[in-house]
């Protein structure tokens, strides 16, 4: 595998030539996992907390994605901040709180070295598991955080996130309460998730906000038309969710029938039908990419998504979700692929070719908003 740029604007670091951006990086001279085992860091916000350039998705580990190994999924925790990975997501949604409860020990054991994120506002349907409940007004936001700081079992929450939006509450409203929750000690920083570029210029207004949760991968480009611009002009970090597009781009599942049969995926229109088939086509640009570089298609998607800083010039953190150690290890040294000009030009054409909606219901999403 090439080692060399990932480029998160804004660095002070060490990560030698590359240069990324925010970031005060501990990889040496050749970029990605270095001397010190570390990947390098990046600054969520302006006054947020530095972080791991890249963090781990810990949301299948209880929720969406089929059954879980806990001792496993334990062990990929440890490994990650061993791998200087340190921002670690979640939400009362995935398995409603589930998800947090099984954090709570590793936050206990690792309190100083951990940012944690979670999210209130969303939360799924208690009569159909493809349906969504969206709550922003002030009880819900009120019930959520004392409901995850107990789970959490923490005394602030490091960085607490508006999950989905909902449209019958102002922004500002919704922010006004977020900023209440900081100055009263009991959230550190705040972020939004799929918000539209004008919901987020109005929330920053409020109060400043750390980062902008989308999903963004060679998939999933819709953000860099308007919010990402916006989330650079304000000095906000984006935190790319999904960047392996569920698992789709490291060629780990092909269609919706590989899933078991309780798992998320089986309902998002990419991986259904043929929209699945032509989408495994598109897959092939990536592995010329990938065995040109000795690397695995989920790498190339990985350093994809790193190299968007530079292009877009803001700290970019992707937090790709896995419950394995040895995973965790290959997506924590993507940090450390350089993509050429020439690779950049092969993957380019992949996002407008996809077939299918990245969800069933987009209205959720900031594109479907726009
Ligand atoms: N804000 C939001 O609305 C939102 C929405 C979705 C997700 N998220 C957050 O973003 C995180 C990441 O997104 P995601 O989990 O949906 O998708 P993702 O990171 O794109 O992909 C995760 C999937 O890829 C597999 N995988 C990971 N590394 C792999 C590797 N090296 N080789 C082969 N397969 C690999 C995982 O399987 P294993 O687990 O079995 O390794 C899992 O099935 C979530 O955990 C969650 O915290 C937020």
């Amino acid at each position: 595998m090439t080692n060399g740029a990932n480029g998160t604007s804004g660095t002070t670091g060490t990560t030698g030539t590359t240069g990324t951006s925010g970031t005060t990086g501990t990889a040496g001279t050749s970029g990605g996992i270095g001397a010190h085992g570390a990947i390098p860091k990046a600054r969520l916000g302006a006054n947020g907390p530095e972080v791991g350039v890249q963090g781990l998705g810990c949301m299948g580990m209880s929720f969406a994605y089929g059954p879980s190994d806990a001792a496993e999924s334990r062990a990929t925790l440890e490994r990650a901040l061993e791998l200087g990975v340190t921002l670690y997501d979640t939400a009362h949604a995935y398995g409603a709180g589930e998800n947090e409860k099984f954090l709570s020990p590793f936050l206990k054991a690792h309190r100083d070295d951990v940012v944690i994120a979670t999210k209130f506002g969303l939360a799924v349907h208690p009569d159909d598991p493809t349906r969504r409940i969206i709550r922003n007004d002030a009880p819900h936001i009120r019930e959520s955080v004392e409901g995850s700081l107990r789970r959490l079992d923490v005394e602030a929450i490091d960085l607490y996130y508006m999950h989905r939006r909902d449209v019958d509450v102002p922004i500002e409203e919704t922010v006004g309460v977020m900023a209440e929750l900081v100055r009263e000690g009991k959230v550190k920083h705040l972020g939004l998730s799929e918000v539209t570029a004008g919901e987020l210029r109005a929330a920053h207004a409020v109060h400043p906000i750390a980062a902008l949760q989308s999903e963004w991968s060679l998939f999933s480009r819709d953000i860099e038309a308007t919010v990402v611009p916006a989330a650079r002009d304000l000095d906000v970090a984006l935190v790319a969710y999904s960047p392996l597009g569920r698992g789709f781009l490291t060629g780990s599942f092909a269609r919706a029938e590989d899933l078991t049969a309780d798992d998320f995926r089986r309902h998002q229109p990419r991986f259904t039908g043929d929209n699945a088939a032509a989408n495994a086509a598109l897959l092939d640009p990536i592995r010329q990419v990938a065995e040109a570089h000795g690397a695995s298609l989920g790498q190339v998607a990985l350093a994809w998504v790193h190299h968007r800083a530079s292009v877009h010039d803001l700290p970019v953190v992707p937090i790709p979700g896995t419950r394995k150690p040895g995973r965790i290890e290959e997506n924590a040294a993507a940090t450390g692929l350089a993509l050429t000009e020439a690779d950049l030009a092969v993957l380019e054409p992949i996002a407008a070719e996809v077939a299918g909606d990245r969800y069933a219901d987009m209205r959720f999403t900031s594109a479907g908003r726009e």
